[in-house]
C-alpha cells in the first residue's frame, strides 16, 4: 500500500502543468472561481441544498422514476456498473461528474487499498459533500471540467459517467476525453438519458428548456464505436440507457 494520500496520487495523474493546484478544500481545485455552465439543470447542481439531499432523496426519486418500475434499484445499479467496469484490486477508476461521490465510493469498494478511485466534478458544493462523506483512503476528488479532462493520457483502467452526460454542452467531446484517459483495454460505463421514439419531440422540448439532453438509442454506442471501443453492451430501462465497452 502506498504512503501517499489519494490527493498526492491524483496529482501524479494530472497534466503536469496543473499539478500545483490548490487542495485547501479537501479536493484538487482546477477551476477556482470559473463558472462552467448556465443551464437550469447546471445551476441546480451548484446549489447548496441539492448536495445535502442528492444521494438519499433526489437520485433515488428522480433517477428511479426515469429507470421505471423494471429498472435496477440504486444498489443493483452500482453492482451492474461494477460488473460493466470489471474492476479488480489495484485498478485506477475515474468517475466523471461524480456529484457528491456516491458512485465513486461504490466503485472504490472493488479496487482494494492499492487501487485509486478519482471523482471529478465542476460543482464545489457537490465536492464539499463528497469530501465530508468519504472515509476511504483510496478515494479522492478533483474540481474540473468533464468535457476537458485534466489527466495524462492512459491514466485509468476504467471510467464511469453516470447521470451526467446529458448535462454536458459537448457530450461527444467528453466521451473522447474519457477514451483518452483510458489505458488500452480500459473499460467504460455510461448511464444517461434515453429519447423514447414515440414521445421524442416531447423529450426534446423538455430537454431544450431544462438543459437536459435526451440521447437516441444508438447515439452513445455509435460515438463509442467511432472512438475505438468494442464489445459494446446497451441496456435500456425506461428513460435511461446503460452502455459499456472496452477500448481496443
Ligand atoms: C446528477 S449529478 C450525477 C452524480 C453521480 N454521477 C450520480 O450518478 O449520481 C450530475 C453532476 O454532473 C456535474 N457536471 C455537469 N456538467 C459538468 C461538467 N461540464 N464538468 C464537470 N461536472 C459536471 C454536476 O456538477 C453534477 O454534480
Amino acid at each position: 500500500m502506498s504512503d501517499l494520500t489519494a490527493l498526492d496520487r491524483i496529482r501524479e495523474l494530472l497534466d503536469p502543468a496543473l499539478a500545483e493546484c490548490s487542495s485547501e478544500h479537501g479536493y484538487l481545485d482546477l477551476l477556482g472561481e470559473e463558472p462552467i455552465d448556465e443551464s437550469i439543470a447546471q445551476r441546480l447542481m451548484h446549489s447548496g441544498l441539492l448536495p445535502r439531499i442528492y444521494e438519499r432523496f433526489w437520485r433515488p426519486a428522480l433517477i428511479g422514476a426515469m429507470k421505471g418500475p423494471l429498472g435496477p434499484s440504486t444498489g443493483q445499479e452500482m453492482a451492474l456498473v461494477r460488473r460493466m467496469l470489471e474492476l479488480g484490486p489495484g485498478d485506477h477508476v475515474l468517475d466523471v461528474a461524480c456529484g457528491p461521490g456516491n458512485v465513486t465510493r461504490a466503485l472504490a469498494q472493488s479496487i482494494g487499498d492499492d487501487g485509486l478511485a478519482v471523482g471529478i466534478d465542476a460543482s464545489a458544493t457537490m465536492l464539499t459533500r463528497a469530501v465530508q462523506d468519504t472515509e476511504a483512503g483510496n478515494v479522492g476528488y478533483v474540481r474540473g471540467d468533464a468535457v476537458n479532462l485534466p489527466f495524462r493520457p492512459a491514466s485509468f483502467d476504467a471510467v464511469s459517467c453516470l447521470a451526467a452526460l446529458y448535462l454536458f454542452d459537448r457530450p461527444v467531446e467528453a466521451l473522447a476525453g474519457m477514451a483518452r484517459a483510458l489505458r488500452p483495454g480500459g473499460r467504460i460505463a455510461i448511464m444517461t438519458t434515453r429519447r423514447l421514439p414515440l414521445i421524442g419531440p416531447v423529450n426534446d422540448v423538455v430537454g431544450v428548456a431544462s438543459g437536459v439532453r435526451m440521447f437516441g438509442d444508438h447515439e452513445v454506442t455509435d460515438a463509442l464505436t467511432r472512438l475505438g471501443f468494442s464489445g459494446l453492451r446497451h441496456r435500456t430501462y425506461g428513460l435511461t440507457q446503460f452502455v459499456s465497452g472496452r477500448l481496443a
